[in-house]
């Protein structure tokens, strides 16, 4: 298969703009796809940073610079990974410069730059898409499926979420995500919220009503040279929210932990309803586990393979991992852009990023009031 190069640029080279480039440096893992990205230029305040795409020989522009990026004509597609106080200003130059965008969540700092960036997608008619690489694991796509399509019966509850522990360690620096005017007074719904939501919101499962749980953890982190920065941001955030699913009302928890002992990197998606149920857990990846009853009541446990949406050269009983469902993620965007995502799982939209923020903003009213707020 003829395979269309695009041109990719990516602005911010820290943890996640490196994954992106080793994503496209192994694209011959992938089959039966017509499109290939080509990284070509890097812009990173960093000078390190900017060095370790030393590695990647197609890259021919490195710059302090981002603008000296959009100005390139060697550049189709912008990939922003930067703090979230940059994207609604940065997205909107990249669109402007008449690039199409992948963007990095929570997709602006808050609802006003979410809607901002909205806006300037519909003026420009730019394709714009939001990362979030989870639900691209079997297990999450057999979930998926098993959600919409499954012998639930009612739907009587659903949990989606994600917990980590990396903020447990109180001598761990602070750094821009945990400072509110750098992450977002949303803290922790803005790093982890859109992963959680992006299966329900593709389910048509769009929260009514929350009640929200927010708690703060360590006050005041060390810096380098032994002083030390206030950190202010909300570090776990349970959403207790309505909806409704499958002609149904049904309680939706929406779970985002930075301080969640024991879990390393714990995506999860559950839905139970009165005849079925099914559960996965990054936590156990191979495993899925699917509810049924008929004289006894049965949780069965299923072995996953390597059923990806986009085939590759794994076979197909071996494991996936997180540079894998990042390669996975490219492909479904490179494919819905280039038209030829044929039905397959795609990424957040830029509609689905507006509605999460839209849950945030109720979720820190209610916060506030103590009291279950509308989500509108
Ligand atoms: N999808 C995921 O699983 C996932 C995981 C982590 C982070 N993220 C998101 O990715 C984004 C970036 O997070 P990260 O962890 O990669 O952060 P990071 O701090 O590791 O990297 C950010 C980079 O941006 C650079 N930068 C800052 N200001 C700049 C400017 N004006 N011009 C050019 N470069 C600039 C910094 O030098 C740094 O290298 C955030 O939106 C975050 O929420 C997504």
């Amino acid at each position: 298969m003829t395979q269309a190069p695009v041109k990719i640029g990516i602005i911010g080279g820290g943890l996640m703009g490196r994954e992106m480039a080793s994503a496209f440096a192994r694209w011959c893992a992938l089959e039966e796809i017509g499109v290939t990205p080509v990284l070509t230029a890097v812009a990173d305040l960093s000078e390190p940073v900017l060095a370790w795409f030393d590695r990647i020989p197609t890259v021919h522009l490195k710059t302090r610079d981002y603008r000296e990026l959009l100005a390139s004509s060697e550049v189709d597609v912008v990939y922003v990974a930067l703090p979230h106080h940059l994207h609604a200003p940065v997205y909107t130059e990249v669109l402007r410069a008449g690039k199409d965008l992948f963007a990095e969540k929570p997709f602006g700092i808050d609802l006003a730059a979410a809607e901002s960036i909205v806006s300037v997608i519909t003026e420009t008619g730019r394709f714009c898409r939001c990362s979030s690489e989870f639900p691209f694991l079997p297990g999450a796509q057999r979930a998926l499926e098993l959600a919409r399509n499954g012998d639930l019966g009612r739907v009587l509850e659903i949990r989606s979420g994600f917990h980590h522990s990396s903020d447990l360690d109180s001598n761990k620096p602070a750094n821009w995500k945990r400072l509110s005017h750098t992450c977002g007074e949303i803290g922790v719904m803005g790093d982890l919220g859109m992963h959680a939501l992006h299966l329900p919101l593709r389910l048509g499962w769009k929260p009514t009503t929350v009640y929200a749980q927010l708690q703060k953890g360590v006050a005041e982190r060390p810096n380098p040279d032994g002083t030390t920065t206030a950190c202010d941001t909300w570090d776990n955030a349970a959403l207790h929210t309505w909806t409704e699913a499958r002609g149904h009302r049904a309680p939706m928890t929406l779970e985002m932990k930075r301080l969640s002992p024991g879990s390393t990197n714990s995506w999860f998606f559950e839905v139970l309803g009165t005849d079925g149920g099914v559960r996965f857990n990054t936590s156990d990846p191979k495993a899925l586990w699917v509810f049924r009853r008929d004289k006894e009541q049965w949780w069965q446990r299923t072995d996953l393979g390597f059923g990806m949406p986009f085939k590759t050269i794994t076979g197909g009983i071996f494991e996936p991992g997180f540079p894998d469902i990042m390669q996975q993620m490219w492909a479904a965007f490179l494919l819905e852009r280039a038209g030829q995502l044929q039905g397959r799982f795609g990424c957040v939209t830029p509609e689905e990023a507006l509605a999460s923020h839209q849950l945030f903003a109720a979720a820190l009213r209610s916060e506030a009031s103590h009291s279950v707020e509308r989500v509108n």
